[in-house]
């Protein structure tokens, strides 16, 4: 059983992962670049806490006992005595190499696990930034962390299966998720067949075939999806989306993955979708 748990970023994915675990009594340090993400971090997970009692899902003690368990900080060598290690940074291999090579001369504990939660990019790739990639595994979630039930096992060709398998009880076990497991492959299982999915309603809503409203309404109101494509994006981040794609369009070089021009172009904007409150839909 994990106890004491690392996670690298405080963003939409990492502070939901801080709040899943904090929800199960693990001790949890997150770790942020800057005094203002992690101040943004914390709200984040304050808010999503706040929300679970509002719904009546979550009492006021174990709102208070799981902020307890979880500390946000800028000091990265607060991992050093971490079981288990996830990074969630932005989906940019440069930047998760550089964790993962920071996280190997840190971690003490040459068994711990080191996880990453990319949503693409292959976890051999990741493992041999380390002096360990036995020790390097995918532990990937879906956003909103508290809320879908899903998380992806990854093992590259080098992942040791006891690792494998510490992956597995932390993510199912103790966090109570279904876990399904994915061979190492640019995309894993889901996003390898949502990506497209996406993409094609983007290149769908770029030619003026239809609007994104009838787009989304066409999926939500006929295939009974929570949301449509373009909010789904929205809701993802379209730079993480892109950068989803990519990973894929260099694995496999179908044009399937190809990122539209649309995409690039709100990219370069800073139109990224609910994060900064404009995408495909405006957000207030
Ligand atoms: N944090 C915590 N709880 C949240 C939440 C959040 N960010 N967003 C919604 N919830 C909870 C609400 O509190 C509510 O709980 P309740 O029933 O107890 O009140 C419940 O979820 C439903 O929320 P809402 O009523 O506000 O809104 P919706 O019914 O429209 O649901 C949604 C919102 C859960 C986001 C739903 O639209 C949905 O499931 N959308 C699809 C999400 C999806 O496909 N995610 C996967 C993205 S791909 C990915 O993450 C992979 C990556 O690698 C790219």
């Amino acid at each position: 059983m994990i106890q004491r748990l690392g996670v690298i970023g405080a963003g939409l994915m990492g502070s939901g992962i801080a709040e899943v675990a904090s929800r199960q009594g693990l001790d949890v340090i997150v770790i942020e670049a800057t005094e203002a993400t992690a101040q943004a971090g914390s709200n984040r997970i304050t808010r999503s806490l706040d929300r679970g009692v509002r719904s009546g899902k979550l009492s006021e003690e174990a709102r208070a006992d799981a902020l307890s368990h979880i500390e946000i900080t800028t000091a990265f060598e607060k991992l050093s005595d971490r079981e288990l290690v996830v990074e969630a940074v932005i989906e940019d291999e440069a930047a998760k190499l550089d964790v993962f090579r920071r996280l190997d001369t840190i971690i003490e504990d040459p068994t711990a696990v080191l996880a990453s939660n990319t949503s693409s990019i292959p976890i051999m790739k990741l493992a041999m930034a380390t002096q360990r990639p036995e020790q390097v595994v995918g532990i990937h979630f879906f956003n909103p962390v508290p809320v879908m039930p899903l998380v992806e096992v990854v093992t590259s060709l080098m992942t040791n299966s006891k690792v494998e398998q510490q992956a597995h009880e932390f993510a199912g076990g103790q966090l109570g998720k279904h876990v399904i497991k994915s061979k190492d492959r640019a995309g894993f299982i889901v996003n390898a067949l949502l990506i497209p999915y996406l993409l094609s309603a983007v290149r769908m809503f770029e030619s003026g075939f239809a609007t994104a409203e009838d787009i989304d309404t066409g999926m939500v109101d006929g295939c009974a999806h929570p949301m449509g494509p373009l909010a789904l994006a929205d809701l993802i981040g379209l730079d993480t989306t892109m950068a989803v794609a990519q990973s894929l369009y260099e694995e496999f070089k179908e044009p399937l993955y190809a990122p539209p021009p649309l995409l690039s172009r709100m990219c370069e904007a800073g139109l990224l979708g609910r994060k900064t409150g404009r995408g495909f839909y405006q957000y207030s």
